[in-house]
């Protein structure tokens, strides 16, 4: 083991850091942190959230990482490598197949709202053109949900655009492009914030989101924290560890796992900070907003400043969004690779095809089928729940499990040469007790707040 991976490695540590930050940072920090904190009652889920990043999601980022660069292979071959190597039974694979799983769901309706961000750019576009822009923020939203071939078309493009990344294998062009674009979001995000302290309400906002009621926290809260932990730094369907069999040796994972986690943690709150004060001044409350939560609240913000911002906006989050999306048709398109003939690029081609068409239930889910509502929910945020808040903290609890009991400590030091003894040790209990307890307790209560238990 420890060879180079047949897919190709990451040229530096750099190059590493960008391509694991790209896939954190997407939709999950400025779309679905906001939303989900508006829903969850603010203060309180943000803490479970940040409780979950730091005690579960950090060390099983650095073993996702870990278990990739020992096997250098797509999630379910290197486990495969890895349990025979520790005596393991190769049902531990399994992990990889349910990781697959979530990566198809997932990206089915990431492919969908990224559509959305898409046709935003587009609309402030051709507002610079004379056209009509967005006058009734809430209008043009419910509008675009109710047309399903608006929806399909962009649903389309944003797909192609995250298959040709995946078929030409992650392109030095990417990593350089991703170098300037992330930075100019966080430009972006700055501005909004300077926008957002002009509405006089960022101290209520600061208070929604940091304190917490704590009578708030239940089941259906713990979940969605701990579902949104794992969602936004890609964690539990093996994404981190597709991009760990990449990673050169000589790298220190524990470093860059923290680097990832405090930059994707970063631009969810900074994120949070700038929208909340809009959201507020605009929609009158913070709570609410639901799955549209930024698209009926910044368009008005962006009325006052201009369209170009809107433009600059919408066009970074879709960006954030396709380096984002890559990390979910990876995995799978590696493993396809890896057992069959097929080339790359059609293995792409043919998992993003079967993923796009998954991607039209949740399409559908807000028009022709809106009135499908399994668990009072929408067929789309029935997916999301599966994938996001059971799968994803399912993958999670089993990779602690399988790191922790499983794994030979000689393996796991091999891959960690630089921490101390201290610190491997309180990784190996992290990874033994305190995540699989964790993250089993927030499932089973998250399950039976759903279920009505
Ligand atoms: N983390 C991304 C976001 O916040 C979404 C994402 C990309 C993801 N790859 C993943 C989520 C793998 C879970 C698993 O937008």
């Amino acid at each position: 083991m420890d060879k180079a991976s047949i897919h190709g490695m990451w040229s530096s540590r750099l190059a590493f850091i960008l391509a694991a930050t790209g896939s954190a940072v997407g939709l999950g920090n400025i779309w679905r942190f906001p939303y989900l904190a508006s829903d969850n009652g603010g203060g309180a889920f943000v803490l479970v959230y940040l409780a979950c990043i730091l005690f579960v999601g950090v060390p099983i980022l650095v073993a996702e990482i870990l278990l990739g660069r020992r096997g250098r292979m797509s999630p379910v071959n290197s486990i495969i490598r890895i349990a025979a190597d520790s005596g393991a039974s190769r049902a531990w694979s399994s992990i990889g197949w349910i990781g697959m799983l979530a990566g198809v769901l997932i990206l089915s309706f990431y492919s969908v709202v990224a559509g959305w961000t898409l046709y935003y750019a587009w609309l402030y576009f051709a507002q610079l053109f004379g056209g009509a822009g967005i006058a009734d923020a809430g209008a043009t939203f419910g509008a675009l949900l109710g047309d399903a071939g608006e929806l399909t078309f962009w649903h389309a493009i944003f797909m192609v655009l995250t298959v040709g990344v995946v078929a030409l294998g992650v392109e030095k062009g990417l990593e350089r492009a991703v170098k300037f674009l992330m930075p100019a979001l966080l430009l972006m995000l700055l501005a909004l914030l300077g926008y957002s302290f002009t509405t006089g309400h960022v101290g209520e906002a600061a208070a929604f989101l940091f304190v917490p009621d704590f009578s708030k926290i239940d089941g259906g809260v713990m979940m969605a924290a701990m579902g949104q932990a794992f969602f936004s730094l890609s964690l539990g369907m093996c994404a981190m560890m597709t991009y760990g069999a990449y990673l050169p040796k000589d790298v220190s994972i524990p470093r860059v796992g923290v680097t990832v986690a405090l930059a994707d943690t970063g631009v969810a709150l900074l994120a949070g900070l700038a929208i909340f004060p809009i959201v507020i001044e605009f929609l009158g409350a913070p709570t609410g907003g639901g799955p549209g939560l930024i698209f009926t609240s910044l368009p008005s913000a962006f009325n006052q400043m201009g369209a170009i911002f809107g433009l600059l906006f919408f066009a970074l989050l879709s960006i954030a969004a396709w380096t984002s999306s890559i990390s979910l048709l990876e995995p799978a398109t590696a493993f396809i690779v890896e057992r069959t003939s097929i080339t790359r690029k059609v293995a792409a081609c043919g998992m993003a095809l079967l993923t796009w068409i998954v991607g039209l239930v949740s399409v559908l889910s807000f028009n022709h089928w809106s009135h499908i509502r399994p668990f009072g929910l929408s067929l789309m945020d029935n997916i999301e729940l599966l994938a996001n808040d059971f799968l994803l903290p399912l993958g999670g609890l089993l990779i602690a499990v399988f790191v922790g009991w499983f794994v030979s400590r000689k393996a796991l030091r091999d891959q960690l040469p630089d921490v101390s003894d201290g610190v491997f040790t309180a990784w190996t209990v992290v990874m033994r007790f305190v995540a699989p307890i964790l993250v089993g307790v927030g499932l089973v209560r998250g399950v039976m707040a759903k279920f009505g238990m």
